[in-house]
């Protein structure tokens, strides 16, 4: 079995796992290159640990016992339907699943300190690991994030840094203020990747170790989506599926750099004119991965859908009313989810649910009297 390494997207330059980089001395973006195995041992705990095997990271897991999110068929509607329940996770979105494994990589070779940037959850999600962890980290983040997400961060003993001005502007500053830490970027660094591509493990071994027809997931940088493309090509590559699941994307028409390109048949996100939207977890105007997200979605056949304000409201309420508890940004999923159906009947679909509706009690008060 190879070791596995890290190599740059643009150059092809390599390191070592251990190597502190977290992107390449040219610039370019990190992933990491190994050759998954799979142990289906059903007696393993029911964490994405199971899958340790597959996840290109050093270390003891720096761990909740996080992962192994329900998967449940949906019922009222067209058979096949699936909920994949990650606003279950310990810091109540998926992104536990990237800070888990990144932290973990991050303790293991001696990082002491971390600077990361975020609309909220990710922060939330790194603020947490790191206080189990023991690392120092400062976090950067809109001021105009949801309250219980900023709380969330500061109360996880991180250091807040509220910023006035856009999500780019908060990017900045943060990668300014890593030049003399360590930048734990969930866009930049590869093994917050290593994470974020179990969901396509559990849902495979949920399913019977088959993938899915479909996936749909709301993206604005692209850690899930990313995360399930690299995740279903180890599948594939460690030969448990023979073909990836059709990726389909979502994002609001208010901010849709990536699924603009994709309409226009472009190989990098537009350049756009971020609007209000519901879902703040997903405005991101410049995804550095933009072009990764791409061809990801490509690859698969798959689909970059657009839904309006109003469509995800809908869907909003429609979930809450079903029990279903989720953040605004996540409705964008179930909007898109329709959609699809509309023009794809059939197959076994599965619809990521990323953030939990108590992290928003505050946006969800105001649209429950509007
Ligand atoms: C609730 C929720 N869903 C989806 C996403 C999208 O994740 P990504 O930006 O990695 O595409 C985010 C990102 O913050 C989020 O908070
Ligand atoms: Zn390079």
């Amino acid at each position: 079995m190879q070791t596995p390494f890290l190599r740059c997207t643009a150059c092809d330059r390599t390191y070592a796992l251990a190597d502190p980089v977290w992107r390449c001395a040219c610039g370019g973006l990190l992933g990491a290159v190994s050759d998954p195995r799979f142990d289906r041992d059903g007696r393993r705990p029911p964490t994405l640990w199971r899958y340790r095997e597959a996840m290109a990271v050093l270390g003891e897991p720096v761990s909740f016992g996080e992962g192994m999110t329900p998967l449940v068929q949906v019922q009222d509607t067209r058979a096949g339907v699936f909920y994949k329940l990650d606003y279950l996770f310990p810091s109540g979105s998926f992104k536990d699943r990237g800070a888990t494994a990144m932290i973990t990589h991050l303790r293991s070779i001696g990082i002491r300190q971390v600077v990361e940037d975020s609309s909220g959850n990710a922060g939330a999600a790194v603020a947490a690991y790191c206080a189990r962890a023991g690392i120092a980290c400062d976090i950067y983040a809109p001021a105009h994030a949801s309250p219980g997400k900023l709380a969330q961060i500061a109360a996880c003993g991180a250091t807040l840094h509220p910023i006035r001005g856009t999500r780019e502007d908060v990017a900045a500053a943060a990668m300014e203020a890593a030049g003399a830490s360590y930048y734990a970027s969930h866009s930049w660094n590869p093994f917050f990747f290593q994470g974020t591509k179990t969901v396509a493990f559990e849902v495979c071994e949920q399913l019977g170790w088959r993938a899915p027809d479909a996936l749909v997931l709301p993206a604005g940088n692209g850690t899930l989506l990313l995360g399930a493309h690299l995740g279903f090509s180890d599948l594939r590559a460690g030969g448990v599926i023979d073909r990836l699941p059709r990726l389909v994307a979502a994002q609001a028409e208010a901010c849709a750099p990536v699924c603009e390109a994709f309409r226009q048949g472009l190989e990098l996100p537009v350049k756009v004119q971020k609007r209000e939207t519901l879902a703040e977890g997903i405005a991101v105007a410049e995804p550095v991965r933009g072009g990764q997200m791409l061809r990801a979605v490509r690859e698969t056949g798959g689909e970059m859908l657009t839904v309006s304000e109003e469509e995800t409201m809908r869907a909003l309420r429609r979930a809450w009313r079903a029990g279903v508890y989720i953040e605004p940004t996540s409705a964008v999923a179930l909007a898109a989810t329709e959609r699809w159906l509309d023009g794809n009947p059939g197959g076994t679909v599965v619809v990521v649910l990323t953030g939990s509706g108590l992290k928003a009690t505050e946006k969800i008060v105001e649209l429950m009297s509007a």
